[in-house]
């Protein structure tokens, strides 16, 4: 399906995020012929590059971060021919005039179609403002542009405000793309067809049956060369306050009245419901209810001694009817032993233990959402072991592996949600006030590190973080579930 004709204006173009993910899912969809002949990529940054040189980096981009088997003459020859670059630096006017240039000398694109403008701000969020009102000064603002705003928007509440004011003075809300590529991510669009698209699960999804929920980003890799960026935020920034607390929203959402076909304030009321409903953790139940981690070699990579937190674990509560006394264990960190995703819903036992010898022998049902290294989805039960002699019982396991199921690539996230923005399509991203809500959350666990200014914990790099996160689960008498 052929997107819309469109000028995809990247600030931030030779930027990790652009290099990785942007131009990789752009080349992506080219491969597929969806982009319009007359669709432009423009990328702006301070770097000193003409259009040939932008079009030699991107190259080299794509032939280290597209699969080898995707690599195509032709495809790659298209792209690059839509590129263009605009060194930019934000104090000078001409630089601006320069885009401006560009951006309005454009052919008519064909009888009755639209170009879109797509302005994706794959920049610090303290510069959304100020490029927002240049390019409105600049009379580049219509109502067929769009802004796409990496996470994280601000650094606490008040900062993400003063931001999502500054965009709002330029854009409606409507036109505000708030990214959270987790949201792009199929297994985790996977999980809102499983919870609404069938009926076995619903009945079951409450305190009544389930038991905790666990949710595990984990990652091997350090901080690498955005320590910069990293050793400012830290993983509560980088990962719950968007990413995982997304994840908890989706599972613990009542059921959105559609998914899609509309402005996906359905899917986003829900959620924002969730984010309102956390149980607040401020003073001392932050310190119960938080375990705060470094890797040990993170000064040495960073150059510099620092106290930022590169793993966190939480146990969150929601109150409402459905949630009330179910915790959700949250982690994640990095250069960890795996790299993995997972989410975890842990069933509560059957009432009675009608199998002779069976008592605590059996294993809690267990319906396990793999999100990384392979997608899919796992429910664990208690089977009988074949055999004459009585009833025995043995863990076995239902499996929906993606890769074995569907002949479909999964797309990566990046490259799905590029393509719902230039569509217009608003359910996979956030709205400001769920940033604003996930903020809210945030902030009073962000301010009570601060108040008692307490050392990480300090874990190897390479294992499965510190031992306090297994505490924090033990003293509820619960176990991180490692995968089977
Ligand atoms: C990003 C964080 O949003 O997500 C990174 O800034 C993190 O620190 C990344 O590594 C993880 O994404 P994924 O898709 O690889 O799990």
């Amino acid at each position: 399906l052929m997107l819309p004709s469109c000028d995809f204006t990247v600030f931030g173009a030779t930027g990790d995020l652009a290099l990785r993910k942007l131009l990789p899912g752009l080349y992506e969809r080219e491969r597929q012929h969806q982009l319009p002949a007359d669709t432009r990529i423009i990328g702006v940054s301070r770097s000193p590059l003409d259009d040939a040189g932008y079009r030699d980096l991107v190259t080299h981009a794509l032939f280290d971060h597209v699969a080898e088997d995707h690599l195509e003459a032709g495809a790659l020859h298209r792209l690059t021919s839509r590129l263009h670059h605009i060194s930019l630096d934000a104090a000078s006017p001409d630089d601006w005039h320069r885009l401006h240039g560009l951006l309005k000398d454009r052919p008519a694109p064909a009888e009755g179609a639209d170009v879109v403008r797509v302005y994706y701000l794959a920049v610090a969020s303290d510069l959304f403002g100020p490029i927002c009102a240049r390019l409105d000064d600049l009379g580049l603002v219509t109502p067929q542009c769009r802004v796409v705003l990496e996470k994280p928007i601000g650094s606490d509440l008040a900062s993400s405000r003063i931001v999502n004011d500054a965009v709002g003075r330029v854009f409606d809300e409507h036109q505000i793309f708030r990214i959270d590529h987790y949201l792009g991510k199929e297994s985790v669009q996977n999980l809102l067809v499983t919870r609404f698209a069938n009926v076995f699960l619903e009945p079951l999804w409450s305190s009544r049956w389930i038991d905790h929920v666990q949710i595990t980003v984990s990652e091997t890799l350090g901080v690498s060369n955005r320590g910069e960026y990293y050793d400012r935020a830290g993983a509560l920034r980088d990962m719950v306050q968007n990413h995982l607390l997304q994840l908890l929203c989706l599972i613990a959402m009542e059921p959105p009245t559609r998914v899609g076909g509309d402005t996906g304030d359905s899917v986003r009321d829900e959620k924002l419901k969730v984010l309102r409903a956390l149980t607040p953790l401020t003073g001392t139940a932050v310190n119960r209810a938080t375990v705060r981690g470094q890797y040990t070699t993170y000064g040495e990579e960073l150059g510099h001694p620092s106290t930022t937190e590169t793993f966190v674990a939480l146990r969150v509560e929601i109150e409402n009817w459905r949630w009330a006394g179910v915790p959700f264990y949250l982690r994640t960190g990095k250069r960890l032993a795996r790299q993995e995703s997972t989410i975890e819903v842990v069933f509560k036992e059957p009432p009675h233990a009608m199998f002779p010898h069976s008592e605590g022998t059996t294993t809690p049902n267990r319906l396990t959402v793999r999100m990384q290294p392979d997608e899919g989805m796992q429910l664990h039960l208690t089977a009988k072991h074949p055999g004459p002699g009585g009833i025995r019982l043995h863990p076995a396991s239902l499996d929906l592996s993606y890769a074995d199921t569907f002949d479909e690539r999964s797309p990566e996230p990046y490259e799905r949600l590029l393509m719902d923005v230039m569509r217009g399509i608003p359910t996979l991203f956030m709205r400001r006030d769920e940033v604003e809500a996930a903020w809210a959350w945030t902030e009073p666990i962000l301010e009570q590190w601060r108040a008692v200014p307490i050392e990480p914990v300090r874990y190897h790099p390479g294992t499965d973080g510190p031992a306090a996160a297994a505490r924090l689960l033990a003293r509820d008498g619960r176990t991180w579930q490692e995968p089977s």
